[in-house]
């Protein structure tokens, strides 16, 4: 019922060259995967070139940040009008590295989905707890925190166009992946945070991504987990050929 979602956020990688040469390659891999949405968020320099060469295919694009007013004094930032006119349909924000790198905040985090959803784009929201929170067992009350504060304020409706990606902080980047059951454990929360917060059917249709090392030979095992309901990929995205056994994923 959920149709999953293969994302890869490139973060800061790719020229407009090495992009376009990237998304012509995938783009029959996107136009035979009929199983599963295929995204691709290059860093914002190569979002149009993205976009045109992704033009006609199953491939859409999103940016990795954008900025919460329409327009106004604020240097080095981007809108979500400009990435809709860039040819974007899906934003990442709140992603970790944002969150720790710039300190962005859980209001801002809300102020950005909403400006996304109003420009017609898909916010895709990335919760996740640092190593330490796990630790000292505050991993749902910090995933609850980012949910309610991140999301405050929208109605159903709004809900039921995001994506949100738990991404457990101690497990992006560093080859340490959620096993499948944690992750799922994750994810379950959160969905009865939705259920909770919006309703029952909203929080069956929402999709939640699991970010975090995941790789070609990880893949499988977690998207059989019934509450995942597909992944936000950083580094295995980046060569064609892994991301590729990424979006065909092992089915049964
Ligand atoms: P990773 O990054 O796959 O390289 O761990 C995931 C992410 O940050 O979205």
């Amino acid at each position: 019922m959920r149709k999953p979602v293969i994302a890869g956020n490139w973060k800061m990688y790719k020229t407009i060259e090495e992009t376009v040469a990237f998304v012509e390659k995938i783009r029959p891999v996107a136009d035979d995967a009929g199983h599963c949405e295929v995204i691709v968020a290059p860093p914002f320099t190569a979002l149009a070139a993205a976009a045109a060469a992704a033009r006609g295919s199953a491939i859409k694009v999103a940016a990795q940040n954008c900025h919460w007013d329409k327009e106004g004094a604020h240097t080095g930032d981007i809108s979500t009008g400009m990435l809709r006119d860039a040819g974007c349909t899906h934003v990442i924000i709140g992603h970790s590295e944002r969150r720790h790198d710039c300190g962005e905040t859980d209001e801002q985090v809300n102020r950005k989905v909403k400006a996304a959803l109003a420009a017609g784009l898909t916010p895709i929201v990335c919760v996740g707890e640092m190593l330490a929170e796990r630790e000292k067992g505050e991993t749902e009350k910090v995933l609850e925190g980012q949910f309610r504060l991140g999301l405050a304020g929208l109605t159903p409706a709004d809900f039921s166009r995001i994506i949100i990606a738990y991404e457990p902080v101690w497990a992006i980047g560093t080859g340490r992946t959620a096993t499948p059951e944690m992750a799922a454990e994750a994810h379950r929360f959160l969905r009865g945070l939705a259920r909770l917060e919006f309703g029952e059917s909203e929080a069956e249709g929402i999709r939640i991504l699991y970010g975090g090392s995941v790789k070609p030979d990880n893949i499988g095992a977690l998207m059989a987990q019934e509450e995942i309901d597909g992944a936000l990929v950083g580094g295995a995205s980046l060569k064609v050929d892994s991301f590729t056994a990424l979006v065909n994923y092992p089915r049964p």
